[in-house]
């Protein structure tokens, strides 16, 4: 691996590794000194151009983490606020001496465009409706730490899949890990084709059904941003039909990427509530960012 662009191009095996490294980072991280000298010296430039709380947060804790030191771009005090095209931002950074690039940014394929002109490893930080492939490994992670294994479980994903890079990287990826997957979405929250692209993912419409045998539900954001609630009759609507109502949740895992809608798709009640692991996945990020940036280090 010399990036980290989506889980579509890793295998089981790389996957895997990257998930038993993140053990061994997540040890270092109960200890009261939680800092390892793996990348010392080393350069990692968080490149955002979307708000982020947990991603950008938690692949600066992991730099540090790693011994790094971390340069948090900040678009609107930025140069591309002048009309600086990507391109150009990416040459200075690598010029400035970053030695690995994390991007978040709207546009689907940005990440491959950096990765295909730069020298430095560039991870996928979120992209468009594309891929978040740190997220979906740090939500198998906390799957790993809640069963003890991934193989054989069933997960239904909840929501705005059309416009969820979470969903996307979990449909390339979980089925990989032996996971059966579910989505449960009103039909206009479903993309154009989406039975053909990934047939091995059970398609619902009533929430009631969909929950049944399953282990685990992932609710996902309706992205107002972008122009989601278009999508839907009314948020009200969405609620009655599709809110991860408490019974649907009681003897299940509660999973999300956050930020969570509160009282949209999830009851406020239960968003921190028995059965969600929310927070575990918050911690997980850490851990499996550091796997990923110490992985990654060594291909330069
Ligand atoms: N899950 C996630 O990507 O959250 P942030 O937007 O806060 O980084």
């Amino acid at each position: 691996m010399k990036n980290l662009l989506g889980l579509r191009f890793l295998s089981k095996e790389e996957i895997e590794q990257i998930l038993q490294t993140a053990v061994s980072f997540w040890e270092v991280l109960q200890r009261p000194i939680k800092v390892v000298p793996s990348l010392r010296g080393k350069v990692v430039v968080n490149l955002f151009f979307e708000p982020s709380t947990r991603t950008r947060i938690s692949f600066e804790q992991a730099a540090k983490a790693l011994s790094a030191s971390v340069i948090n771009f900040s678009v609107s005090y930025s140069s591309a606020v002048k009309g600086e095209s990507l391109y150009d931002t990416v040459k200075t950074l690598e010029a400035l001496g970053a030695d690995f690039v994390v991007i978040r940014h709207p546009s689907p394929g940005a990440s491959l465009f950096v990765a295909q002109r730069v020298s430095v490893p560039v991870i996928n930080a979120g992209e468009g409706a594309t891929e978040h492939p740190t997220q979906a490994l740090l939500d198998m992670f906390a799957l790993k730490m809640k069963f003890g294994k991934l193989e054989g479980l069933k997960v239904l994903i909840v929501g705005d899949i059309v416009n969820s890079r979470v969903a996307r990287s979990h449909f390339w990826g979980l089925p990989k890990m032996g996971v059966k997957v579910r989505v449960c979405a009103p039909s206009t929250f479903l993309p154009l084709h989406f039975e053909r692209a990934f047939p091995d993912v059970e398609i619902f419409h009533r929430i009631d059904k969909a929950v049944e045998d399953v282990d685990v539900v992932m609710g996902l954001r309706i992205q107002k941003e972008r122009a989601s609630g278009e999508l839907i009759p009314s948020i009200e609507e969405y609620v009655n039909f599709f809110q991860i109502a408490p019974e649907y949740v009681k003897d299940k895992v509660l999973m999300h990427p956050g930020p969570v809608n509160r009282g949209v798709e999830l009851p406020p009640e239960i968003v921190y509530g028995k059965g969600s692991i929310i927070l575990n996945q918050v911690k997980a990020g850490v851990a499996v960012r550091m796997a990923v940036l110490y992985l990654l280090g060594g291909a330069k």
